[in-house]
């Protein structure tokens, strides 16, 4: 059994589709852990009633970002995570870290990349007109948003949307393909070929 470990900033609602995927059988796999960087964070509140182990860790107790990584990652060793999961974590990850679980942290962004990466993609897409966005499952690399990807899903952008109604129509393609992602992950389907992963 895969131990997935996540790191979630807010209010989690892909958290929450997670948890029940795995509930439902979707996931072959099991949530070990939960950290936040946020002791607010909703996604805490919402994995509590689960019996899920959960961890604030406080980013100003700490001098360097890969301080914090570290204490991060000793976390995740003491649970023998082997996927970390990022969802709707609002911090870079230092390189120490990604190299450390190379192929083995995933992230979900509500735009098909490589189209509008960084903060605000949905307010992006509308702005620039596109027709269509999104949502992409991809690896976490060194770089912002430009890992391999996993799984994208395209959601049209109606001529009278805003940032808001567009990021409602995306969280809820969201919310499908993330489970999906991870448990193609689980099921060890997942190659990665230079920057493309294959499906098997
Ligand atoms: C989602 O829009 C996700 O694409 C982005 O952060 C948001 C997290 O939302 N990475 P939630 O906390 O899962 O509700």
């Amino acid at each position: 059994m895969i131990n997935i470990g996540v790191l979630a900033s807010g209010r989690g609602t892909n958290l929450q589709a997670i948890i029940e995927a795995i509930k439902e059988g979707k996931i072959e796999g099991r949530i070990s852990i939960v950290i936040s960087d946020n002791r607010d964070a909703f996604a805490l509140k919402r994995v509590e009633q689960h019996n899920i182990e959960t961890r604030y860790i406080n980013f100003k107790e700490f001098k360097t970002r890969e301080d914090y990584d570290k204490k991060i990652m000793e976390c995740l060793k003491e649970k023998d995570v082997d996927l970390v999961v990022l969802a709707g974590y609002m911090r870079i990850l230092s390189p120490y870290f990604i190299r450390t679980y190379k192929n083995k942290i995933i992230n979900i962004h509500p735009a098909l990349l490589p189209s509008f990466p960084g903060l605000h993609a949905q307010r992006q897409a509308v702005e620039y007109g596109v027709k269509i966005s999104g949502c992409t499952v991809h690896f976490v690399n060194e770089g912002v948003d430009s890992g391999p990807v996993i799984l994208q899903k395209a959601v049209e952008v109606k001529d009278n949307d805003t940032e808001e109604s567009l990021a409602e129509r995306i969280l809820k393609e969201e919310h499908q393909i993330y489970p999906r992602a991870i448990q193609l992950f689980c099921q060890g389907r997942l190659i990665i070929k230079d920057r493309k992963v294959f499906i098997k």
